[in-house]
């Protein structure tokens, strides 16, 4: 890529950007207080795709209950599912926890230390091992996740790299920006920006260190219709939510998804095309003794719009039921609510357990 022209002197980025970090940026988030490796791999893989503000109520819980690399690779995966229930995007949690396995396997029990050895640690890809090399190594090593890739894009006119070529392009230009000091608060500098002022849709754009010469100065780039986000598509589901035993002490039925589509490996209320489905596994499970329909949720993806219809039955459980070949159990609420289960289904679960249901 030639260098870029007109607009902002790549000479000047770094050092406006470390500037605007140091008397504007986010200083205070629990992973910035120390340099331990395993506390900035677990931040970076739980900020992936997912705000601060969320990641901050998962953080600390998530690194007690787990406080080092040894620990994690040690617990079994449905503790970890467990606690990160609720974060969504799962296979990040089921990457973590293979890669501190390797680590231990392969490299003692301690987090490489080159951006290179950083990326062939399961769920670790160019941009966060330059982020963990940065921040706890101070290596030079340039980050270029979608955050970055829009400020870079709108700081020096460039479209959105559609092709391998140009994604090539745009980490060089990454590279030659990098600042030879203030490397982390460089790098957090472009976290911050682009989190917080060079938004997608309504970017800051007066509060921008580089309102002045920026090509996009106050004028937001407004998604154009071709790159507008098609509708959600809205997929409905029945859920079955079966009881059994006494009403005071009910037991539910969770059955494990399985380790691919959403919510891998999660317990869940099994769910069904229709209430036809959903009451032929019923039948499977025990005699019915009653039905009714709850209200339906509606659970937001990234690409789908769920509507969750809860069908609940009360059932006389079978003798034998073949929980093996359903990959399911009987659960009491509390057992259950310590699973790792989608948001949506422990919700419901929270709620019917304070309603003494
Ligand atoms: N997004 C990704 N990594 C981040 C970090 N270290 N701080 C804030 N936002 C982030």
């Amino acid at each position: 890529m030639n260098p870029p022209s007109g607009g902002i002197d790549p000479a000047s980025f770094a050092p406006r950007l470390v500037a605007w970090q140091r008397a504007c940026g986010r200083h205070d988030l629990p992973w910035q207080r120390s340099r331990d490796p395993y506390r900035v791999w677990v931040s970076e893989i739980m900020l992936q795709q997912t705000r601060v503000d969320t990641v901050l109520r998962y953080f600390e819980p998530f690194v007690r209950r787990f406080p080092g690399v040894r620990e994690l690779a040690a617990a079994d995966l449905d503790q970890v599912l467990a606690q990160w229930s609720g974060l969504g995007y799962y296979r990040r949690a089921r990457n973590l926890h293979a890669g501190a396995r390797q680590v231990c396997e392969i490299h003692g029990g301690e987090l490489p230390r080159s951006r290179a050895e950083l990326e062939t640690i399961r769920g670790i890809g160019r941009s966060t091992a330059a982020a963990i090399a940065v921040f706890c190594f101070d290596r030079p090593e340039a980050i270029l996740d979608a955050n970055v890739q829009r400020v870079l894009g709108r700081a020096f006119g460039l479209p959105r790299p559609a092709t391998a070529a140009a994604r090539r392009d745009m980490w060089r230009l990454a590279e030659q920006l990098l600042p030879r000091q203030d490397l982390a608060a460089y790098t957090q500098g472009l976290m911050d920006l682009g989190a917080t002022v060079c938004k997608p849709a309504q970017p800051e754009c007066l509060v921008c260190p580089f309102a002045a010469d920026c090509p996009r100065e106050l004028a937001p780039p407004a998604a154009s219709p071709a790159r507008r986000r098609a509708p959600r598509r809205s997929l409905t589901r029945v859920l079955l939510w079966a009881r059994s035993g006494p009403a005071q002490a009910p037991r539910i039925w969770l059955q494990r998804r399985a380790g691919h589509g959403i919510w891998p490996g999660l317990w869940c209320l099994p769910e069904h095309d229709d209430q036809a489905g959903a009451l032929a596994l019923a039948g499977e499970l025990g005699e019915l003794l009653r039905q009714r329909e709850l209200p339906a949720v509606v659970h937001q993806l990234t690409h789908l719009e769920l509507r969750l219809h809860p069908l609940q039955v009360v059932l006389r459980p079978r003798h034998r039921v073949t929980d093996g070949a359903l990959d399911g159990g009987w659960f009491a609420l509390d057992e259950a609510l310590r699973l790792g289960l989608p948001a949506p289904v422990r919700k419901l679960l929270t709620a019917a357990r304070a309603a003494g249901d």
